[in-house]
């Protein structure tokens, strides 16, 4: 028996509101190897973030942007899915699949963009202009998507708009900066929430031009949550799918991404003859800025452990997932095409 298996069954309530922590899994263990034995006798499927480290993306059923992600979830036949991602990723996959388990390494794994829009508070505002049709960007709480009349992700967020008749008033929430780019890209006024991500925030234009200059024949390729600053300079802005496709399909050489780090794994599988550079950061020298520190909480460790002990589990309560259901399958039908 190892290590892990002992402390787990004296106190399976605990670790599931704790987590992993503390839990040490034995060293000789091949994760890979135990990981692909119990997904097959579990039938559980793996899918992973483009965000997620390299090992977790390479052991996954699928790896893809959020919009690729919430298909696979509304799709799989598995019995348990194990989400490689952040805690708004599991609970949209709970949402589409009440029956199924749907477990994620490490609760902890938030977003500060879902953060930045408290229930509480988006209800007054929503509640305030009655009128407008919400509009909610995948990265917030199963609560809030209850609010919502339709969930969109970076893939397809301009379709969405564009598909809402022209004499309706929108708000837009939580992302400000996505916000911005989409009134800009559609033309449409809306209602901005003031919501934003501190990893796309923190990109800092002047370290970004410097680099530029340095590597004159290079492309700048950013995420629609970079700041507007960086987004007037880049010559392509999409989702991560969107940014691994431009640079796959594109004839240059060199490329600026400014995104995740994460997504230069499968970045550079896909492209290993060119060269790609990550965006600079504010703080460069004195942090991982570019990195997720919500999406780095999930290691091979627990990603092996939550899918041993099925622990720990997403739950939504039924009355939120109905309400949240509707907005989302408007987005998956909507996307069909
Ligand atoms: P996409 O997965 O839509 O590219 O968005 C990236 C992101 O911020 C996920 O948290
Ligand atoms: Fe949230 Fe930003 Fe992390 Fe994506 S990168 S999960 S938006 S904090």
């Amino acid at each position: 028996m190892t290590k892990d298996t002992v402390l787990m069954n004296k106190d399976l309530d605990a670790l599931h509101t704790r987590g992993f922590l503390g839990i040490q899994v034995d060293k000789k263990l091949d994760l890979v190897w135990e990981i692909n034995q119990l997904r097959k006798a579990k039938n559980a499927v793996i899918l992973a973030h483009y965000y997620q480290q390299p090992e977790i993306q390479d052991i996954a059923d699928y790896v893809g942007d959020s919009l690729g992600l919430s298909q696979q979830a509304a799709s799989t036949t598995a019995d348990i899915i194990v989400f490689a991602g952040v805690h708004f990723m599991g609970e949209t996959a709970k949402i589409l699949n009440p029956t199924k388990k749907v477990v994620l390494p490490d609760l902890n794994a938030g977003c500060s963009l879902a953060e930045s829009a408290p229930p509480r508070e988006f209800k007054r505002f929503c509640e305030m202009h009655p009128e407008h049709i919400v509009v909610t960007y995948i990265n917030c709480s199963a609560e809030i998507k209850a609010m919502s009349d339709i969930i969109c992700t970076s893939s397809n967020a301009e379709k969405i708009v564009n598909a809402i008749p022209a004499d309706k008033p929108i708000i837009f929430a939580p992302d400000k900066n996505l916000g911005k780019y989409l009134m800009r890209k559609t033309g449409r006024d809306m209602l901005l929430w003031e919501g934003a991500c501190i990893v796309h925030e923190a990109f800092a234009i002047d370290k970004l031009l410097d680099l530029h200059g340095k590597h004159p024949a290079s492309k700048i390729v950013a995420h629609p949550e970079s700041e507007e600053h960086i987004l007037k300079v880049a010559n392509y802005i999409g989702s991560t799918t969107g940014m691994i496709n431009f640079v796959k399909n594109d004839p240059g050489q060199e490329y600026i991404i400014a995104t995740e780090a994460g997504i230069l794994h499968k970045m550079s599988k896909e492209v290993p003859h060119k060269i790609l550079i990550p965006a600079p950061s504010h703080e460069d020298n004195t942090c991982a800025c570019s990195e997720c520190a919500f999406m780095r909480l999930n290691t091979m460790e627990k990603l092996y452990l939550c899918l041993k002990y099925e622990l720990p589990e997403i739950e939504v309560p039924e009355e939120i997932r109905i309400k949240a259901l509707i907005p989302i399958q408007r987005m998956l039908e909507i996307s069909k095409n």
